[in-house]
């Protein structure tokens, strides 16, 4: 049979740089939190540990499986606690937190069995070799959704590709109104990720990942995470190693000031909170609640420059 010609003509579609994708050879899906799914169900894991410090989608596809969980504690290095035994079928998730854990990522990877690295946070780190990694990718771009699973398996689950094109209207508006005027759209979109079947990546996402500059957006968040720590480790509480550290997510600092996140905000710098829910999971004498408490996730991305470091730093400063 002959395979039908695309179409030719009619109107001009949305132009978009031709490229490639970081990670072209992996699994794409739909949600970071699918492609944690798509590995539990393709393991079949019994039982999983999480850590108290994490985000609260995660227990999404343990209650569609019906997985059962037990949390488990980070240090004030960001370091699991693993004082306990992990059953046989059991599997350990860890958070390559901001993305500045990936020394960790690679100690636990010759000590833990069945360890599932969340690279939600880490988008530039690359997978440890035979280690099951997933990435999220709107926590990094421009995309309304997006997920590559890095695993050695060779078993696929069978499925339909989703599609991206209702979930964009914050993206766009961003762009021709303004960051703000998306903002309702984009906690829209947050909620319609809820509960969304593990799909394959949509053309669309896929399309817009293929043509990103990886490596400029990779050494503007290195440059920019530099200025900032040389201006701010005389006074983050969390230790923080630069020589490992590669295109991460933000800069933590940890600050025992309060009022300082909304402080930040009423000056038009949006720091979020990692993450609500570690409030209501671990008790208030836990480091993890203080850690959600204190923690000013400073924005550092491909949007940035030296310059716009300098207001975050002079912001910072005027609140100490
Ligand atoms: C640490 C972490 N892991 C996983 C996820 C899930 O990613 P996605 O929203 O693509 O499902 C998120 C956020 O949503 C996250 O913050």
């Amino acid at each position: 049979m002959r395979k039908e010609h695309k179409t030719i003509g009619g109107y001009i579609e949305l132009q978009l740089p031709e490229g490639q994708e970081q990670y072209p050879s992996f699994i794409k899906l739909n949600t970071g939190r699918n492609a944690f799914e798509y590995l539990l169900r393709i393991k079949k894991y019994s039982l999983v540990y999480l850590p108290y410090f994490t985000c609260e989608v995660l227990l999404e596809p343990l209650r569609r499986l019906s997985i059962p969980y037990r949390f488990y504690r980070i240090d004030r290095q960001l370091e699991p606690q693993i004082d306990f035994e992990p059953e046989e079928n059991a599997c350990l998730l860890y958070t390559n937190y901001f993305g500045i854990k990936q020394d960790t990522v690679r100690r636990l990877a010759k000590t833990v069995k069945n360890l599932i690295v969340d690279n939600a946070q880490a988008f530039f780190c690359p997978p440890v070799a035979g280690i099951d990694t997933f990435y999220s990718c709107r926590k990094f771009f421009g995309v309304p959704d997006g997920a590559y699973l890095y695993t050695e398996s060779n078993t696929r689950l069978s499925l339909e590709s989703d599609i991206s094109v209702y979930r964009f209207s914050h993206l766009i508006k961003s762009i021709d109104l303004s960051i703000e005027t998306g903002y309702h759209d984009y906690l829209k979109n947050n909620i319609i990720l809820g509960n969304n079947p593990i799909k394959k990546m949509s053309v669309l996402s896929q399309r817009i990942l293929s043509g990103i500059d990886y490596e400029e957006c990779r050494s503007i968040r290195n440059a920019n995470f530099q200025h900032l720590h040389q201006g701010l480790a005389g006074i983050n509480q969390l230790p923080i190693q630069l020589d490992s550290i590669d295109g991460p997510m933000v800069y933590p600092l940890v600050i025992d000031q309060s009022g300082a996140r909304k402080a930040l905000i009423a000056k038009k710098i949006f720091v979020a909170t990692y993450w609500p829910n570690v409030l209501e999971w671990a008790g208030e004498d836990l480091f993890e609640h203080y850690l959600a408490r204190h923690l000013l996730p400073l924005p550092l991305d491909h949007r940035y420059r030296i310059r716009d470091m300098d207001h975050i730093l002079e912001t910072v400063r005027s609140l100490l």
